[in-house]
């Protein structure tokens, strides 16, 4: 819906930004369980007096208007600010615009458009249809900051990436020998543990195979139930989605005693194999309940994006688009990523630590741009410390 006017063209009431900051607060709340739905929140407002709210809870499950609905008695004549643009489609759940019509609220007030071609202005335009002012664009940056990941996906079809990093105060990854456990603290590895948990799958290359046999799990206390040591995270798991192990695996596959193949029976684990790697030593994996893909390119930064659009569509093992990538190293395969230009968030944890050495690698093991202007360039989202460590989360 390219021609849909902000409000930000026209200056937007503190009022509408006020209930829709809400909305957007309120929407934060089903990140990591709604997906690949977008999380969405509803406060529905009469005489500057909030009568109902909700948002989008589990995937599958109510959105976010028809909570807000059943949260007050009768709605007629409100305005309901809506983070996301009311579905018009029949999906797993009836049109949300219908619902807001029957309910005869007087204005629905936007902040993001949704571009996903069911809708794409559809909803507004049914809702105008049936006589209800719409606003749309308030606190749209706000908005579309938390919608980045569905942006990303209904956009391009890939997931988005969160590479993440633990590295010395002088930019190392792991010492000369190749020995990383541990650069951070206890804190500052649990803080990686709650992402873990947020995220569909998450990614490591060979290398990081090989020197590390890590088991990449959820283990968080809170969460002691998960079953050790597969892990099986039952937030993901009461949210229709299991964590994915994702091993970057160009022309060597992960031997059969490392700790990922040993506990893929209980926790899923794919290997995104290069084109030259033969189908019997794929077929040795398969029998140890590993999931193996092939990509057709054996180009590093072709296998990237192959890899993302076979994640983000509902062609992949478990049926469903993913949503969130982590992707938790080592060097090389970060570097691809960065070289595809595919970094669209960075969880860097840095630790009071100096390593050197020429030899020991930085987070980033592509060959780099010549021109800082043709640097990944992401901004500050937030800055949090753990002990001695911090860490620093950059977003495009
Ligand atoms: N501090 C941290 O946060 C952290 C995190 C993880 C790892 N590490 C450390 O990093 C070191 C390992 O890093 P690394 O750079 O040597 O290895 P890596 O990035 O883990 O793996 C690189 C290997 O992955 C394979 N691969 C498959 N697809 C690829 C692609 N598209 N792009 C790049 N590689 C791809 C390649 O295999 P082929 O050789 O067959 O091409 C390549 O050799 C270890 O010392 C580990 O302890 C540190």
């Amino acid at each position: 819906m390219a021609n849909e006017p902000d409000a930000t063209a026209n200056g937007q009431s503190a009022e509408d930004l006020r209930w829709m900051t809400e909305a957007i607060d309120l929407a934060s709340l089903g990140r990591g369980q709604v997906e690949p739905n977008p999380p969405v929140g509803c406060v529905l407002v009469r005489d500057s007096v909030c009568i109902g709210k909700g948002y989008h809870q589990r995937f599958g499950g109510p959105h976010a208007e028809v909570e807000a609905l059943s949260d007050c008695a009768d709605a007629t004549g409100a305005t309901a600010y809506v983070s996301l643009e009311p579905c018009c489609h029949h999906g797993k759940t009836p049109p949300c615009a219908d619902a807001l019509i029957r309910a005869q609220v007087a204005r629905v007030v936007v902040s993001v458009v949704d571009p996903f071609d069911q809708v794409d202005g559809g909803g507004i335009e049914r809702l105008r249809s049936a006589g209800i002012e719409v606003t749309t664009g308030v606190a749209k940056e706000a908005g579309e900051d938390l919608l980045g990941a569905y942006l990303k996906r209904v956009r391009t079809g890939m997931p988005w990436v969160i590479a993440k990093w633990a590295m010395s105060l002088d930019g190392r990854i792991a010492t000369k020998t190749g020995e990383s456990k541990w650069i951070t603290g206890p804190a500052a590895r649990t803080a990686v543990h709650e992402l873990r948990a947020s995220v569909d799958a998450i990614a490591v290359g060979m290398g990081t195979v090989i020197a590390d046999n890590p088991l990449l799990t959820v283990r968080l206390p809170q969460i002691a139930d998960a079953k050790p040591p597969g892990g099986t995270n039952p937030k993901i798991a009461s949210s229709t989605r299991q964590l994915v192990r994702l091993v970057y695996a160009r022309s060597r596959l992960p031997d059969l005693q490392t700790q990922l193949v040993q506990t893929a029976s209980e926790t899923p684990t794919w290997v995104i194999a290069g084109p030259q790697i033969a189908n019997a030593d794929l077929a040795k994996l398969a029998d140890h309940d590993v999931e193996t893909w092939q990509c057709e390119s054996s180009d590093p930064i072709e296998m990237i994006r192959q890899s993302l659009l076979w994640l983000g569509s509902n062609d992949n093992p478990r049926g469903l688009a993913m949503t969130h990538l982590m992707v938790e190293g080592g060097s090389q395969l970060l570097g691809s990523f960065a070289a595809a230009r595919q970094l669209d968030e960075v969880h860097a944890f840095i630790a009071g630590k100096c390593i050197g050495g020429r030899d020991a690698p930085g987070p980033l093991g592509d060959p780099g741009v010549e021109a800082l202007t043709d640097a990944t360039s992401l901004r500050i989202s937030r800055l949090d410390s753990f002990d001695n460590d911090v860490r620093l989360i950059y977003r495009r």
